[in-house]
């Protein structure tokens, strides 16, 4: 995360509207079984994503990147009841986890899960998409908002998590963060979206598609 005092982010998770108790299993089960619970979007992340789907009044959105379904809880709890999620993984121990948790929420049948390389699963996709997220393997990030860009409504948002690679973006010094640098760059002079960076947790970009 970029370094951002720690009691300024509790505050800011405290103020702003909390996600269901199922987001607090999720939690827990991710951090005693798998390795890597800092993928999880966490509260705050999960509100606003939440909350863009509420502004947006988005009916279907795209994740590329779903873990073990912690920010796609969020995503199906904002959607209408004929709204639709599509979630893409390749591991299918961490997708056994996020099933169990989408078939005990009264949000889960907005979800579908596809597992298998992402790059893979788009093609097989029909858009449009009001809201397509991309939080999985960052050498395809390039290839995934190329993607998402044609499967994405005129207006609709295309997000990127983890944009800013802990602060490491002002002096990238290896080639994962040099490729994020460059994106950002690529995303700021694309003259078929209106960005801005947010530098909340790992730096989110917001790209809408004009
Ligand atoms: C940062 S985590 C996603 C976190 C999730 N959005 C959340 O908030 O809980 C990244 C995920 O991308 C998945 N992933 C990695 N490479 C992938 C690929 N080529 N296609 C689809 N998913 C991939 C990983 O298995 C991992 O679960």
């Amino acid at each position: 995360m970029i370094p951002i005092p720690e009691e300024i982010e509790a505050y800011a998770e405290r103020h702003s509207r909390g996600l269901s108790p199922l987001h607090d299993l999720v939690w827990k089960e991710t951090h005693e079984k798998t390795k890597s619970p800092k993928m999880m979007v966490g509260a705050l992340e999960g509100a606003l994503l939440r909350l863009l789907v509420r502004i947006t009044a988005a009916k279907r959105v795209l994740e590329i990147g779903m873990f073990t379904g912690y920010s796609a809880l969020a995503w199906a709890e904002a959607l209408p009841e004929d709204g639709r999620l599509v979630t893409c993984d390749t591991n299918p121990d961490t997708t056994e986890i996020a099933k169990r948790y989408f078939a005990a929420s009264p949000h889960g049948h907005k979800i579908e899960v596809r597992l298998g390389p992402a790059l893979e699963t788009v093609k097989t996709l029909r858009g449009p998409f009001d809201i397509c997220f991309i939080d999985a393997d960052k050498p395809s990030y390039g290839a995934y908002y190329e993607a998402c860009l044609e499967l994405t409504r005129p207006r609709g948002l295309i997000i990127l998590d983890n944009m800013m690679q802990k602060g490491n973006v002002l002096n990238p010094s290896d080639e994962k963060v040099r490729g994020i640098d460059a994106l950002n760059k690529r995303v700021l002079n694309d003259p078929r979206v209106e960005n801005v960076l947010l530098p909340i947790r790992d730096g989110i970009m917001l790209a809408c598609k004009l």
